[in-house]
């Protein structure tokens, strides 16, 4: 079985944080709201979604599951009480978890929603493909990264740069497998 594709998709401040201090995705809501075709583009070539426990308690604290159906994976090593349809809690190997949400799709890639903590075991196990950015004209002061505490360096070759509305930049990069990228 090929493995399906995993897309790291995530909306940046300008001074390179994905949420304030408090975590909340308040300030986010115009961009996404102004950027809502791109993410309806990006939603038609996602059959999954896989997300670290705090970002799944952020969505469910702010009241807004985006998710659907969507066979949606938490990745934790705590129990989640009543988690909506679709959604199976897991801990262990980011691999071995990807697998097992593979097993359940039938088409597409996967999204990696974050945070960044998650992010970077991703990024660390090889297993980010694709990296999507948003780059808002906000900033924040302070906050949390898009990869929290990565081994690193991992290089990333650039295929893509928009503009996007309300002052946003999409940057779409894919992993530098061959290491040939920018030098
Ligand atoms: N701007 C954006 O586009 C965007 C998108 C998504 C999220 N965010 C923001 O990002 C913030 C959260 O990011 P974060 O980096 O703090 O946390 P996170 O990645 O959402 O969650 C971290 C937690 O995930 C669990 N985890 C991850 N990998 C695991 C594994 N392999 N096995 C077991 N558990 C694993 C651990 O939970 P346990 O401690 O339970 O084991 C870990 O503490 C939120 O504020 C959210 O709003 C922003």
């Amino acid at each position: 079985m090929v493995s399906p594709a995993v897309h790291y998709h995530t909306v940046m401040s300008l001074d390179g944080y994905v949420a304030p201090p408090d975590g909340c995705q308040r300030w986010l809501r115009p961009f996404l709201e102004a950027g809502s075709e791109e993410m309806q583009a990006a939603l038609a070539s996602t059959g999954a979604f896989v997300m670290g426990r705090s970002t799944y308690e952020q969505q469910i604290a702010e009241g807004e599951w985006r998710f659907g159906d969507y066979p949606t994976l938490v990745l934790t090593s705590h129990p989640v009480m009543n988690p909506p349809p679709g959604v199976e809690v897991r801990g262990g190997c980011p691999k071995a978890a990807l697998d097992v949400l593979a097993s359940r799709m039938t088409h597409g890639n996967i999204w990696l929603y974050g945070g960044g903590y998650t992010a970077a075991r991703f990024l660390d196990a090889g297993l980010i493909d694709r990296l999507w950015l948003a780059i808002v004209p906000v900033v924040l002061g302070g906050g949390w990264p898009p990869f929290d505490g990565a081994n690193g360096p991992t290089g990333f070759i650039r295929r893509q740069v928009r503009e996007g509305p309300k002052d946003m930049v999409y940057i779409l990069y894919e992993r530098d497998v061959e290491g040939a990228g920018s030098k």
